[in-house]
């Protein structure tokens, strides 16, 4: 037995009622079993699980999966750790850890972009350092002060202006240009070729914390837009997973027991430059809770960069609930208006910017600041900072820890803290009541009009639970009437391997991207929106929504050529198809 069977095994023998059963009181509501999350608090149940499914999902924090991740959560263990317990539990025999057969092909493919990836960075780095075509690059780095040894710490490189740089690099290499195009280095053309991604700009490579390449990100050399392009979603890069600069930063981050964060690249370079190690950057996205949860592996203490106006303000607001959930203890360092850390350290130099790091302040501390700083004068001004602060109270999982704040806020704005209880407890009861899937159900079966709400999932529902219909949709451009892309990926992976018996667990695998994943979940707990009376009526409603926006398409298009013969066509077209079905 290999490791996938004895996960399969424990998966069949494991029961996910009865393993979440004992740590969170259930009750049978429809298909599923109820109860209040264990992963954040909440007042009424919306912590579902699925005993058909074998999956769980939390219809408030979003938390979810199948019995291994349950109990990983729980109980804060690694998978093979949870392996472990579960299947000592159930008396399956586990492998030995050497022969981890499981996941073979996929590793296979992660190491083949790894590869590529690896001759990627050399064939940029060469290129900076020791090509004629590379003078640009060098010009450049000196220009921001980036020294040769950080060029060749960071493997620095540049991309030279051509489409086929590395393209022809990558076939001297014998590598296919598939594969390039896999790692998000190359991107294909119509005809089946391909061209280099990564043109005339210089290049920073993305590490994991084993020092291998997941990832580039290029920078143009003058204003023109976009300054950064980044390595794409691959099986190896996922956006707002990683922090650039990690792997060579984690040491000293533990050691010194905080972590700077900054956002750009070479804000990260040029105070490593300056002997500043413990910094990492974010890559210009907020800070993730994926890379709060890989920070909190080294410290517990962080130190975020903010400018004093409108956006850093509320940046710090929008991160302040994530670093809270996630236990750490966020301090805000301030910079003057509209210079980063790069900018202050060239300005300045690096002992301003180490005196900076001396003035701390709490993160919410600072919101509150900036807040009555900016915040106009009588009631008008308290409901506007109350209208901003109250989501962000929303997010704070423990209660005790809520009230804390909430006094705070109150003692310093001087609004009445009754009225900031009683306004957020009438904000949490709302948003419980939209997240009642039931509810958009009832609304959707008593028959208004669907396209009020994108048909996303109305139509996945359709899919799996009566796959027969994949057929008459699969010519039409069934794309037009699903509004968010991650359904269409999911779409398009069913469609094409149409699991047997509408499983879509068995999809997962086939989803490269990570928000297309977690979309899954729900899902999977979705109950069937149609019957056997309502299906054929559903298809033709969905096959008659798919003309409708097509036409509409095409009469903006006609409209704005000032075809009017092709105008006239369609509006009568649409007269004669939509009259019928309005009178029903
Ligand atoms: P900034 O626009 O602040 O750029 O974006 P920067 O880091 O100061 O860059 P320089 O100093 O002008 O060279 C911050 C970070 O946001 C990401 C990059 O990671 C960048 O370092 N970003 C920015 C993008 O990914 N794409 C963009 O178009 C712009
Ligand atoms: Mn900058």
């Amino acid at each position: 037995m290999d490791f996938s069977e004895a996960k399969e095994e424990v998966r069949k023998a494991a029961d996910i009622v009865e393993i979440i059963g004992q740590h969170v009181q259930l009750k049978k509501r429809g298909q599923n079993h109820v109860g209040l999350c264990p992963f954040h608090s909440e007042r009424s149940p919306s912590f579902t699980v699925n005993q058909d499914k074998q999956i769980y999902h939390c219809f408030g924090c979003g938390r979810g999966g199948d019995v291994f991740t349950f109990w990983m959560e729980y109980h804060n263990l690694t998978f093979p750790q949870s392996l472990k317990d579960l299947a000592e539990r159930y008396n399956i025999d586990l492998p030995r850890y050497g022969d981890v057969a499981a996941e073979r092909e996929k590793t296979e493919l992660k190491e083949q972009l790894f590869k590529i990836n690896d001759l990627a960075a050399d064939y940029f780095h060469t290129t900076l350092v020791k090509n004629a075509d590379g003078r640009p690059g060098r010009d450049y780095f000196s220009r921001r002060h980036i020294s040769r040894e950080t060029i060749s710490a960071f493997r620095l490189g540049y991309a030279v202006n051509k489409w086929d740089g590395l393209v022809n690099y990558l076939r001297s290499k014998n590598i296919s240009l598939g594969r390039g195009g896999k790692a998000g280095l190359l991107v294909p053309k119509k005809d089946g070729d391909y061209y280099d991604r990564f043109r005339g700009r210089i290049i920073f490579p993305i590490f994991d914390l084993n020092r291998r390449v997941i990832g580039f990100g290029g920078r143009i050399l003058d204003d023109s837009l976009p300054k950064y392009i980044n390595t794409p979603e691959t099986p190896l890069y996922h956006k707002g997973d990683s922090l650039y600069g990690l792997d060579s930063a984690f040491k000293d981050i533990r050691e010194r027991g905080l972590a700077i964060i900054v956002e750009g690249y070479m804000d990260m370079l040029v105070l490593r430059q300056q002997g500043i190690s413990n910094v990492v950057a974010t890559l210009g996205t907020a800070l993730t809770s994926n890379q709060v949860r890989r920070l909190k592996g080294y410290t517990r203490e962080v130190a975020v960069l903010f400018d004093p106006d409108d956006a850093g303000r509320e940046a710090a607001l929008k991160s302040f609930p994530l670093f809270l959930n996630g236990g750490i203890s966020a301090k805000v360092l301030v910079l003057p208006q509209g210079e980063d850390p790069d900018s202050f350290v060239n300005r300045y130099g690096s002992d301003e910017f180490k005196e900076l790091l001396r003035g701390e302040t709490p993160i919410f501390d600072f919101y509150l600041d900036q807040a009555l700083a900016h915040m106009d004068a009588g009631i008008d001004g308290q409901i506007k900072v109350l209208n901003e602060v109250l989501p962000i109270f929303m997010d704070i999982e423990q209660g005790a820890i809520k009230s804390l704040y909430v006094h705070r806020f109150s003692e310093k704005t001087g609004i009445n803290e009754a009225v900031v209880w009683e306004e957020l407890r009438r904000r949490e009861d709302k948003r419980a009541e939209s997240r009642d899937t039931s509810q958009i159900k009832n609304r959707l079966l008593s028959g208004q009009d669907p396209r009020k709400y994108g048909s996303d999932l109305q139509f996945l529902n359709l899919l799996v639970y009566y796959p027969e219909t994949i057929d008459t949709f699969r010519d039409q451009e069934w794309e037009l009437i699903i509004s968010d892309p991650e359904i269409i990926k999911i779409i398009r992976v069913f469609m094409e391997k149409r699991p047997p018996g509408g499983d879509l667990d068995r999809i997962e695998g086939f989803l490269d991207s990570p928000v297309a994943k977690e979309q899954l979940r729900p899902l999977l707990m979705s109950e069937p929106m149609y019957t056997d009376e309502s299906v054929s009526q559903a298809v033709n409603e969905f096959v008659q929504k798919i003309a409708s926006v097509k036409r509409s398409q095409s009469m903006r298009k006609a409209s704005a050529e000032g075809d009017i013969e092709t105008l006239n066509r369609l509006i009568k077209a649409r007269h004669d198809l939509d009259l019928p079905s309005k009178e029903n």
